[in-house]
């Protein structure tokens, strides 16, 4: 059984270096002994730096990056991520997307992180207003489309897509996993149909949207989801160990 991969992303938190690294070293302490899942963290790019040492069983992931480098002030490069030891970078997040990130940046994110061997973890989803039109299908469709438009066919089973319902996101108000389930199974059909088999059942789909330890397991173990993308209990260790436990 394939490992669940289970990220954090702390979005624009903690306040300051000293509460990041105390939050990073509570979760370390906690999943030392834990076999089941993958972790990734994704602390704020600010302090990314200094989690490269030792993280044992936490890998390191990017809330976002630019795909180029030079006079773009402001932006961190994937190549930089990589040379301090991230290994995953969130991309096309509807916090970023909301701010005006268009399918073709977020498709230039995906090859660039690729090209240095960052796993893109393409956020996809829909407005309750969306779904509220049954436009579900149509959105999804072509957030992955264009977001992996020009990824060399072998190369997408690398892409991990995370289904987040943005009327789901820091809600409390989480999708329900028989829906989640279906979106992954949409997901698949769409990259099979697209991409071939192979490559469909490579890709690894995630939930996000209100996710914690009550219900966790529903997710993953109930709906098959390949892990979770956790935002809001992902800022307090014990709730997000917890989680770790449901699944
Ligand atoms: P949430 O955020 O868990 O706070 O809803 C998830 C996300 O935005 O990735």
């Amino acid at each position: 059984m394939p490992k669940s991969l289970i990220i954090a992303n702390w979005k624009c938190n903690p306040s300051t270096l000293a509460q990041a690294k105390a939050l990073f070293a509570k979760i370390n302490q906690g999943v030392a002994r834990q076999k089941k899942s993958k972790i990734v963290v994704c602390p704020p790019p600010v302090f990314l730096g200094f989690f490269t040492q030792k993280p044992g069983k936490i890998f390191l992931g990017a809330q976002d990056a630019f795909w180029q480098e030079g006079p773009f002030t402001g932006e961190s490069s994937f190549n930089m991520l990589k040379s301090i030891g991230c290994k995953y970078a969130i991309v096309g997040h509807s916090e970023r997307r909301k701010r005006g990130e268009s399918d073709k940046e977020v498709n230039n994110k995906i090859k660039a992180a690729l090209s240095v061997g960052i796993a893109p973890v393409l956020c996809v989803g829909e407005t309750f207003t969306e779904r509220e039109n049954q436009k579900t299908p149509i959105v999804l469709r072509k957030q992955i489309q264009e977001g992996l438009t020009g990824v060399a066919k072998g190369r997408v089973g690398e892409v991990i897509i995370a289904y987040e319902p943005v009327w789901a996101i820091g809600t409390g108000n989480p999708c329900r996993p028989e829906e989640a389930m279906s979106m992954k199974i949409f997901i698949k059909k769409f990259l099979s149909q697209n991409y071939g088999k192979n490559i469909s059942s490579k890709t690894k789909v995630l939930y996000g949207g209100s996710a914690k330890a009550a219900n966790a397991g529903e997710y993953v173990i109930e709906a098959g989801m390949d892990g979770l993308l956790v935002g809001g209990a992902s800022l307090k260790a014990k709730e997000f160990l917890e989680i770790l436990k449901k699944i």
